[in-house]
């Protein structure tokens, strides 16, 4: 379960050298962010690079990020969003969690920072002014040394009972039965997927053919789709490595009242 062990071990790195990744690698991060662009991001987003990280430090020090809690790194990969589909945020993020699994295989760390609440215009000076909608960046580079015997940080995850439902919302998995459907290991694992300060927003709803992905739909803004993008990736990722080969199809999000939330249905995936 190569993907699983990945998942497992996948972590959001705060902490970076300051030493600039390879000449060679970051040719390579170009084109393969070039390819992502040309197959997947079309006219809905674009990557952008900026191999030279000091320049937005110095800009977004105490406006980016959780709090204005800027991550300091060589480089970023800015995720521009150029319409406001629904659906342009589901695969941008889906798309961005694409190229952190090829960064992780160069052995570069990564983290998402949130540039949400900043100003368009402000926006526009410090990351160009040819840029259309930058919600989101993405800190990369090399993890820097842990001290010996440091505790890593880790972030605490939903255990599977707590997000993934049987027939119906809320109403409680046999976990015989996700057993018997091969399914177990799957929902062990996405559990650890990053998600917009670790709520974990995603729920699933097992039937007989389909599973069903939704979100708590609290406090609803529209970036908790984010992590519905986010997690649909792993998922399509881990169902691959068992032989299922299928994607996730956006449907338009009913709202189900349960006791303990609301949910809006994002998408469906035929099993
Ligand atoms: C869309 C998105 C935006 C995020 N924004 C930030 C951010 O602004 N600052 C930050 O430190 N982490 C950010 N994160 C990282 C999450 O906080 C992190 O994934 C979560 O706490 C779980 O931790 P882990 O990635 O180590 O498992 C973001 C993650 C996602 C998916």
């Amino acid at each position: 379960m190569i993907m699983g062990n990945f998942l497992r071990n996948r972590k959001s790195i705060r902490d970076f050298k300051s030493s600039k990744v390879e000449f060679e690698k970051l040719e390579e991060i170009k084109l393969d962010l070039k390819v992502l662009q040309n197959e997947e991001g079309k006219d809905n987003f674009a990557f952008r690079l900026y191999e030279n990280g000091d320049r937005l430090i110095e800009d977004l020090s105490g406006k980016a990020g959780y709090a204005g809690v800027m991550i300091d790194a060589p480089h970023y990969i800015a995720l521009d969003f150029l319409n406001d589909f629904d659906s342009t945020l589901i695969y941008g993020a889906y798309n961005m969690e694409r190229m952190i699994t090829t960064l992780n295989e160069k052995g570069l760390s990564t983290c998402w920072i949130s540039l949400e609440n900043l100003d368009q215009s402000f926006k526009k000076e410090t990351l160009g002014d040819s840029t259309n909608n930058i919600e989101y960046i993405l800190a990369f580079g090399y993890q820097k040394p842990q001290p010996p015997y440091s505790e890593a940080p880790f972030s605490i995850k939903l255990g599977i009972e707590d997000f993934v439902y049987s027939d119906e919302i809320e109403k409680e998995i046999d976990t015989d039965k996700l057993d018997a459907m091969g399914l177990m290991d799957l929902f062990y694992y996405i559990r650890f997927a990053p998600s917009r300060k670790n709520l974990q927003p995603w729920r699933f709803i097992l039937k007989d053919t389909t599973i069903e992905l939704l979100l708590v739909y609290e406090d609803w803004d529209r970036y908790q789709l984010m992590d519905a993008g986010v997690i649909m990736y792993y998922f399509e990722q881990m169902t691959k490595s068992l032989g299922i080969v299928n994607q996730w199809q956006l449907v338009d999000g009913n709202i189900y009242e349960g006791q303990k939330y609301k949910y809006k249905s994002i998408a469906v995936y035929q099993l």
